[in-house]
């Protein structure tokens, strides 16, 4: 059988000196893949236990009793890994707060070494082939750390916070190392189609990585991403509700609440939950409305108390309670009961059950169990769920009344609307919701995001890998036969960089030249670029160079450059370099370069989507412009190139074996420009693709560094 592993930061388990089962929706979730796969599921313990015998003891009563593997940190690891990086660095910033945000440098450190740890355990364990599904905020360099090392296993991401926008989430120093993590994984998985959205437009502004709607390339694989929102075991709520429990709780809570209106909020008690301006709400709606007759019940769960923002909120929140309470209480009500603890199950959903209003309204929250949990114990469709517009369970649920929990007086008049609905609206609203609820379950939720893992092909994991050529393979074709090589420069040679002012050749390319010069092989440099720039740079290297994409060539060891295709009409240059010159006016970061034979625009530099933007515009009005004309329109890497249709790679390259009389050529490039050559070249030629994208090219490799290390390899 299969095996899938499971890793959170947290095992469902209290661990004190017993050890008890946790509940929750990841447990009831993970129920239901355990009769197909051999389940394991690895975490940190959640308790301080120093003592190794005690760490044994644990262990080994983890695994018999569960199938868990415990991780324990160290009370320093706690504090700068969990309490830190993750609770105070992390997740602020993952829900749109960075003024709550707080570094320190050490918390990275910290963060890196737990996730190594995590990612150690999980290959001690893991068998060929095996999935493992990450969970959430505090594991994101998880699936790179366990890609590097164990490149067989299939790696989930599921993020159970919100992902952010762009301009949130480039506000963390660690921001690069963070996302090159997560796209260590197969498949990473959202709860919205907006933090997806978010996730998709940070990775290509900062990291560069162009997506489509459900896939990321990226050097050496495609990142499938998907929409998964979770759910709750409604089954389990279900029969709770059967239970002698429930029926004592519920009865003795009508009897303590009888003849009044009961209004519930239950969350943990953390700032993203709205719980200050949902009290500010309900004073509002209690002096205006001036009812009495309505009790407010809050179920605060104690969390992350050693983080100072939380213990802020709970001296902020009680100092209002108190106030509320002490303004407006009778003889008979304090309207607000503010219980700083959780509950049992049991007392949970007589809770939900006997509510006739729950008040859902955080700040920001990446789905909210609560609101599903209210809906499936409201048996008879009489609730009213108010539902803050930012929680991701508002997209699911249209039917509650939504709300802006910033809208203070828009919640107070929701209030007094849900007290006062008539109860076929009720109906009406609850019954639909309810359903959804039960449906897709969170057994569902587990089950459709692992069978997509499942189905991840091996094309995706390793779409290099069919188009591969080993070092030893190229050696034994070149030993025979006349050779020409044909190597682009920019993208293909060596890294593109902003500023192709700045990418004369480094040492890593210093060497390659060196070993190029020695094999005695015709070697040609290849580029777009002018003499001038060709001239200056390999001018003192014995190589063959072509410049503007083969309108000049020039031998080794000539002095003047050769202009390969004499009459070559150019009268169109002056007229689209004007276009080009307003779209780089138009379009900041973006400039125009003239060459003989040709125009660029580069908008490397221009902002990424509003440059591709101006790009694909651009082409249309070329096209139009240019239809009649004997031009050529390039749209290559973040440049759009002009140049006469008669002169391109391909055509010198074409013409160059033929005049040297080569049995075969090499040629090596990156872009649309380098096609042509692919195109042209035959069986007994070497093409080879860098970097992804379509290509006529009969190999790949994934970089620039990657074709210097294979040419390095062959040379030597
Ligand atoms: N919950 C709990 N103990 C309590 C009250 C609530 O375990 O005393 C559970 C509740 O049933 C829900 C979870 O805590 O499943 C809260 O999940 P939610 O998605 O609403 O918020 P999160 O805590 O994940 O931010
Ligand atoms: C949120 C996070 C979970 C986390 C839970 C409780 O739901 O997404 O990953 O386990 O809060 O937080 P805690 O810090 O107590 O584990």
């Amino acid at each position: 059988m299969q095996s899938l592993i499971n890793i959170s930061n947290r095992l469902p388990v209290v661990v004190t000196d017993t050890i008890t089962a946790s509940a929750g929706g990841l447990v009831s979730a993970m129920d239901g893949l355990r009769a197909d796969y051999d389940f394991q599921w690895v975490g940190w313990a959640g308790a301080p236990v120093e003592d190794p015998e005690r760490r044994t003891e644990i262990t080994r009563e983890l695994q018999e009793r569960f199938g868990y593997t415990p991780l324990f940190l160290s009370e320093q690891d706690v504090e700068d890994f969990y309490t830190g990086f993750s609770n105070s660095s992390l997740w602020p910033l993952m829900h749109y707060l960075p003024s709550y945000a707080r570094y320190d440098r050490r918390w990275f450190d910290a963060y890196k070494s737990v996730n190594r740890a995590f990612a150690q355990s999980v290959v001690e364990r893991a068998q060929h082939g095996d999935m493992v599904w990450v969970h959430d905020y505090h594991l994101m360099l998880l699936p790179a750390l366990l890609r590097a090392q164990r490149p067989d296993l299939k790696i989930g991401f599921f993020l159970h916070t919100p992902f952010p926008s762009y301009e949130i989430f480039r506000c963390h120093p660690n921001r690069i190392e963070l996302l090159e993590g997560l796209l260590g994984a197969d498949l990473i998985g959202f709860h919205t189609s907006d933090y997806l959205r978010h996730f998709r437009s940070t990775v290509q502004r900062i990291l560069g990585l162009a997506s489509e709607i459900n896939t990321i390339a990226t050097e050496t694989h495609l990142v499938s991403v998907g929409v998964y929102p979770i759910s709750i075991p409604a089954d389990k709520f279900e029969t709770e509700m059967q239970s002698q429990a429930y029926h004592d709780h519920l009865r003795e809570y009508r009897r303590i609440y009888q003849g009044k209106k009961v209004v519930l909020g239950v969350e943990r008690l953390d700032y993203t939950k709205g719980v200050p301006r949902r009290l500010d709400a309900i004073e509002r709606f209690l002096i205006e409305s001036g009812r009495r007759d309505v009790v407010f019940i809050f179920i605060s769960v104690p969390s992350r108390e050693s983080v100072d923002a939380y213990q802020k909120l709970r001296r902020d929140i009680e100092r209002k309670v108190s106030k509320i309470n002490g303004e407006l209480a009778t003889i008979e009500n304090a309207p607000i009961h503010f219980i700083h603890q959780s509950v049992t199950f049991s007392q949970l959903c007589a809770l939900y059950s006997l509510a006739d209003v729950a008040m859902v309204t955080p700040l920001i929250d990446g789905m909210n169990l609560v609101a599903k949990e209210y809906l499936v114990c409201q048996k008879d469709h009489n609730g009213v769920l108010i539902l803050s517009e930012f929680a991701g369970a508002a997209q699911e649920l249209p039917q509650a009344t939504v709300v802006n929990p910033y809208n203070i007086e828009q919640m107070a008049n929701a209030l007094n609307d849900a007290l006062n609905m008539p109860p076929a609206e009720r109906n009406r609203r609850m019954a639909p919701m309810r359903r959804r609820i039960l449906r897709y379950n969170a057994r569902l939720w587990a089950h459709s995001f692992i069978q997509d893992l499942s189905s991840v092909t091996e094309d995706m994991r390793s779409p290099n890998k069919v188009l591969s050529l080993s070092a030893d393979a190229l050696k034994r074709s070149m030993a025979e036969g006349r050779w020409g090589l044909f190597l682009d420069y920019d993208g293909t040679l060596t890294e593109l960089r902003n500023n192709p002012e700045e990418a004369g050749p480094d040492p890593a390319l210093e060497a390659l030249f060196i070993l190029l010069e020695k094999s005695g092989l015709d070697v040609y440099l290849i580029s777009g670029r002018t003499r001038d720039d060709m001239s200056r740079w390999f001018g003192n290297h014995g190589f063959h160079l072509i410049a503007e994409h083969g309108f000049y060539y020039k031998h080794r060891n000539a002095r003047e450059w050769i202009q390969f295709e004499a009459h070559v009409d150019l009268e169109w240059k002056n007229r689209v370099a004007d276009m080009l010159f307003h779209y780089a006016d138009m379009t900041p970061g973006s400039f125009v370069e003239e060459k003989n034979a040709s125009v660029v625009w580069h908008y490397r530099g221009a902002d990424v989507e509003f440059g591709a933007w101006k790009a694909h515009q651009l082409v249309i009005e070329l096209q139009e412009l240019l239809s009649n004309l004997p031009v050529e329109i390039h749209h290559g890497s973040k440049i759009v190139e002009i140049s006469s249709i008669l002169i391109n790679n391909g055509v010198i390259l074409q013409h160059l074996k033929t005049l040297n009389r080569y049995d075969s050529v090499l040629c090596a490039g990156d872009d649309e420009t380098d096609e042509s050559m692919f195109r042209v070249a035959g069986e007994r030629d070497i093409s080879i693709k860098v970097g992804p994208g379509d290509t006529a090219a009969k190999y790949r490799v994934t970089s620039p560094a990657a074709l210097r290390d294979l040419l390095s390899q062959c040379l030597r």
